[in-house]
């Protein structure tokens, strides 16, 4: 059984490449990490977890993606009070409202928002990605 588990939805890439750094910095301090994609997880699975990170970027209007992200996060609301919960996704443009939105709604379910929502605009360029891998890092020393 992994330490954390990481669940996201990306159509073009850019919220899996903030995944996969935000992995290397879990590892970097030793934690065991399974990385899914959201149809990959059922959502019961995130019961067996008290670290779990979740990554989606802003779609529609700021919001989260309809098809696949946004209904797996409305089956977990009840099953994550109380864990440690970070939120992470790419955006495109305004200030990335959408994870003001999420982090809002995560507040709600009574579990532990990590820090705030990391956000990259597009595609994560260098810095970004050394800002994930220290994100993770941090997440790991909960
Ligand atoms: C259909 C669609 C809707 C989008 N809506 C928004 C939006 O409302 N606000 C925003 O900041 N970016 C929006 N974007 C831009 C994406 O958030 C951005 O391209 C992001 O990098 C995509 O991440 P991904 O590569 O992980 O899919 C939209 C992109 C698409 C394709």
């Amino acid at each position: 059984m992994a330490d954390v588990l990481i669940v996201y939805w990306s159509g073009t890439g850019n919220t899996e490449m903030m995944a996969e750094k935000i992995k290397e910095g879990l590892e970097n301090n030793h934690l065991v990490v399974k990385m899914a994609t959201v149809d990959e997880v059922d959502p019961s699975e995130v019961s067996n977890y008290n670290k779990i990170l979740l990554g989606c970027p802003s779609m529609g209007e700021d919001e989260l993606e309809d098809t696949e992200f946004e209904p797996f996060f409305e089956e977990i609301t009840g099953l994550i009070a109380g864990k440690h919960v970070g939120l992470f996704g790419s955006y495109g443009w305004g200030e990335g409202e959408w994870m003001t939105l999420w982090e809002n709604q995560l507040k709600l379910t009574g579990a532990n928002l990590f820090q705030k929502g990391l956000i990259v605009n597009y595609t994560p360029t260098e810095e970004d990605d050394e800002l994930c891998v220290v994100f993770g890092e941090a997440f790991a020393k909960l």
